[in-house]
């Protein structure tokens, strides 16, 4: 009986042995060791999956670039058609979609960074033009209506509580059709409409500008109920930060909400918690609401002082309802 088993076992092994040696050997021009993605079939799913999409990227970036090429490296014409020349999609290639679907495989690495509250890091998710082209138009927006944003600004210095210099933009602020790519994107990755989305929040925080921690959704207990409410935000880097401007989440964690309690917390302090660091391209998701609908209260976050640098971030808020048209 137990010999049987051994047996099976070692069929299973040599079996898998010999998928996941094909499996990483059809790969084209999959980075070499000194990355750590190629090493044994031990790899884990999530490294091999990164290899794909690392390699598919490499590729797309080569292409367009229009630099002489390595000898033996394919072009591509988008970053679709590079994920399709993969083994993986080989072997699985995008199944017939609804009528609302797409023919193709998109791909975002992501890394659950909390439960408490749900956060997801979407890592390089804007590319630099795209980033560089974004806080061009915000700029040009903040800087001739500097004035009528004084008065509220002013009013919200007074206030300490939120110090940057901010702007609203929709997808038709921007004919270039950037921000719309993004919020198309975002719909992708999330499955929540483009429609659920509020217009961008975006934000300059400099030297010494900070928000103090708050929520993003509408406290029931402060606010009443609510015919619409925002279930998660998503804050879009588009710049790194030399120093400071953390994004601190004070309350995370299974038992975050002890630190509450705790004497001395301060809805300004950027001591402790869970901090966030920017990263020019980065997209970083919470939910404010568990998914039965209730308030998460882990989700409590706040932008720490910019300390060198500039802070440039587009802030995303999605509602649990259609909120611009057309809905869907
Ligand atoms: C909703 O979910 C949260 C988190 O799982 C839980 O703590 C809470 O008790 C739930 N509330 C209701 C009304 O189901």
């Amino acid at each position: 009986m137990s010999r049987g088993y051994t047996t099976t076992t070692l069929l299973c092994f040599c079996a898998l042995s010999f998928i996941f040696g094909r499996f990483i050997q059809e790969i084209p021009g999959l980075p070499q060791t000194k990355s750590g993605f190629t090493q044994s079939g031990s790899a884990s799913k999530a490294s091999r999956r990164q290899a794909i999409e690392k390699v598919a990227e490499q590729q797309v970036r080569l292409s367009q670039d229009g630099k002489p090429q390595a000898p033996g490296r394919r072009q591509f014409a988008s970053f679709e058609d590079a994920m399709a020349s993969t083994a993986a999609v080989q072997r699985a290639p995008p199944v017939q979609p609804g009528q609302s679907g797409n023919d193709f495989y998109s791909s975002q690495p992501l890394q659950i960074i909390s439960w408490y509250p749900r956060i997801i890091l979407f890592p390089g998710f804007i590319d630099e033009e795209r980033c560089a082209h974004f806080i061009k138009l915000a700029k040009a927006r903040l800087a001739p209506s500097a004035l009528a944003l004084r008065k509220t600004e002013e009013d919200q210095e007074t206030e300490d509580v939120r110090t940057s210099q901010g702007t609203f933009m929709s997808r038709y602020d921007d004919p270039a059709g950037v921000i719309s790519w993004i919020e198309e994107k975002a719909a992708q990755l999330t499955g929540l409409p483009v429609s659920h989305g509020e217009p961008f929040n975006v934000l300059r925080y400099q030297l010494g500008q900070h928000y103090d921690s708050h929520y993003d959704i509408f406290e029931p207990e402060s606010y009443g109920p609510q015919s619409s409410q925002r279930m998660a935000t998503i804050l879009f880097y588009l710049s790194d930060v030399e120093e400071g401007g953390e994004t601190v989440f004070p309350l995370e964690g299974q038992y975050g909400m002890e630190r509450l309690q705790a004497s001395g917390f301060n809805f300004k302090s950027c001591v402790g918690g869970y901090q966030y660091k920017p990263r020019r391209g980065d997209a970083l998701m919470f939910y404010s609401m568990h998914p039965n609908g209730t308030f998460d209260k882990h989700a409590l976050h706040g932008g720490c002082p910019v300390v060198k640098g500039e802070k440039w971030v587009a802030t995303k808020w999605l509602r649990d309802k259609c909120f611009s048209l057309p809905c869907m």
